[in-house]
Parts: C-alpha cells; sequence; structure tokens
C-alpha cells in the first residue's frame, strides 16, 4: 500500500551537522559546513546548487562511500559513523544503487550482462543475475535490447541500463549524480520518470543531485544547497531554477 504523498512518510535518511574538510592548513577545502536533511521514503529528493557546493561530496557520505569528520548519518536506522569500514561496504552494496552522469558500461558486455553485475558481485548464479536483469530490462522500456552491446545503443538507452543494473539488486536507496547531464532533453525527460516510478514505493527512495533545471518538475521534494550547506527544502512546485 503507497503511503500518503502529503509529506507523512518516514524518514530513511538522517543527516545532522555533517561537516566535512579536504586537506589541511593553507589547502583545506570545508566542502560540507553542517548540512542538516531528511530524506524520506516513496520520495524522489533532489539535491541542486552551483557547482562546487558541496552536492557530490554530500552524496557520497550520504551512501557511505566517504567519511565525514562531524555531525550525524543514519542511513536506515543505522548509525554510518558507528559502523566499521567492512560493515559500510556490506551495507552499501546491500542497500544502494548508483545511476552517474557516466553509464560505466562494461564495453564488452551486453546489456542483460552489464545490469546483472550487482547480483553477480553479491554471489548470485549467472542464470540468477541475468533472469532478473532482464526482468529489469523489460521494466526500464529496453528488453529487446538485451543482447545488444553499450556501442550499438544510444546515450538514453545506456542510462536505461545502468538503471536497469544500479536497480537490480532491490536496493532501498538509489542515488544519482547528474544523471541527464549528458542526454538530450527527450532521453532525461524519459530517465527521470523512470526515476519517479522507481522511487515511488514505500520502502524505496531516490536521491537526484543535479544543475539541470529541465529536470527539477520531477522531483518531490527538492533540497537547495550552497556553500557546503543545505539552505533551504522546498516541497513540489515550490522551487523555481535559479541555477542553470
Ligand atoms: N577529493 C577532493 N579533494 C579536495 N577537494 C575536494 C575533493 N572533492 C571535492 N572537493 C572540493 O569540495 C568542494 C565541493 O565539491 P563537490 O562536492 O564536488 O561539489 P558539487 O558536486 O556541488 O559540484 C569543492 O570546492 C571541491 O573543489
Ligand atoms: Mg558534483
Amino acid at each position: 500500500m503507497n503511503e500518503p504523498a502529503n509529506g507523512h512518510q518516514s524518514v530513511a535518511i538522517e543527516a545532522r551537522g555533517v561537516t566535512k574538510t579536504f586537506g589541511t592548513g593553507d589547502s583545506a577545502v570545508a566542502a560540507l559546513k553542517g548540512v542538516n536533511l531528511d530524506v524520506r521514503f516513496g520520495e524522489l529528493t533532489m539535491i541542486v546548487g552551483p557547482s562546487g557546493c558541496g552536492k557530490t561530496t554530500f552524496l557520497s557520505v550520504l551512501c557511505g562511500t566517504m567519511k565525514f569528520d562531524g555531525g550525524s548519518v543514519q542511513l536506515f536506522g543505522r548509525d554510518l559513523a558507528a559502523m566499521r569500514d567492512a560493515e559500510v561496504t556490506a551495507f552499501r552494496g546491500k542497500n544502494v544503487g548508483f545511476i552517474f552522469q557516466q553509464f560505466n558500461l562494461i564495453p564488452t558486455w551486453s546489456a542483460v550482462e552489464n545490469a546483472s553485475v550487482p547480483l553477480l558481485l553479491a554471489g548470485a548464479s549467472r542464470q540468477t543475475a541475468e533472469a532478473a536483469a532482464q526482468r529489469l530490462l523489460d521494466e526500464v522500456g529496453i528488453g529487446q535490447k538485451r543482447r545488444s552491446y553499450p556501442t550499438e545503443l544510444s546515450g538514453g538507452q545506456q542510462q536505461r541500463v545502468a538503471i536497469a543494473r544500479a536497480l537490480v539488486h532491490e536496493p532501498r536507496l538509489i542515488i544519482c549524480d547528474e544523471p541527464t547531464a549528458s542526454l538530450d532533453a527527450a532521453s532525461g525527460h524519459h530517465v527521470l520518470e523512470l526515476l519517479q516510478k522507481i522511487a515511488c514505493r514505500p520502502d524505496r527512495c531516490v536521491i537526484v543531485v543535479t544543475h539541470d533545471s529541465r529536470i527539477f518538475s520531477f522531483a518531490d521534494r527538492i533540497a537547495e544547497m550552497e556553500d557546503g550547506q543545505v539552505k533551504a527544502v522546498h516541497g513540489r512546485g515550490e522551487y523555481h531554477a535559479q541555477y542553470v
């Protein structure tokens, strides 16, 4: 059953006062200066803001690929700072799917082989992994391209293979860093429609980092970052693009 789309969804990720500085001394860069954010299940949350404001750093912290200096991150009720590295790695492998601007597909592998990678890494048999990958390729509308290699696919189709790959192990969190930056408007639109559909499950959440104002309208919630902080969070339709 879907929960109501009125802001009462439960919190999947809770970030409080998160700080992160790169380097030391004169060359130190304070990338995150006390970031607060709640990410809710069943929602597509966008993180927007000018280049260099800390979006990618924050995303990396939220999903446990980067350590942070201060504050706290609760990811599905687990305190990331209190977990050992190996625990974080295992937790991330099970719970997080990644979608980037570069599709990062293996050029000598077909669409269905590429989409099966996370399950192969998790130890599934090739048959099981490819069966799941085929279901996801069908779901994102390119099931008929299962035997095609990346070079035989358009940018939009490659991104859909990457989306299938990000979802094949049924992660609860899908993170996307500038997922439409290499795509034309129509393909970008299609990708966001898919992500919106994917997010719309009470056990799931999608975070999209972007400065592509063409896709802002797909967000349930927009966190506006500036200079290492979330300065405002806007509900659907409340945000009007300032960064292009
Ligand atoms: N690995 C790193 N080493 C040093 N500085 C970094 C590193 N990653 C990011 N930064 C700096 O941190 C700030 C935030 O970067 P980033 O999170 O990539 O911003 P955004 O994704 O919003 O463009 C920038 O000033 C950037 O130069
Ligand atoms: Mg970035």
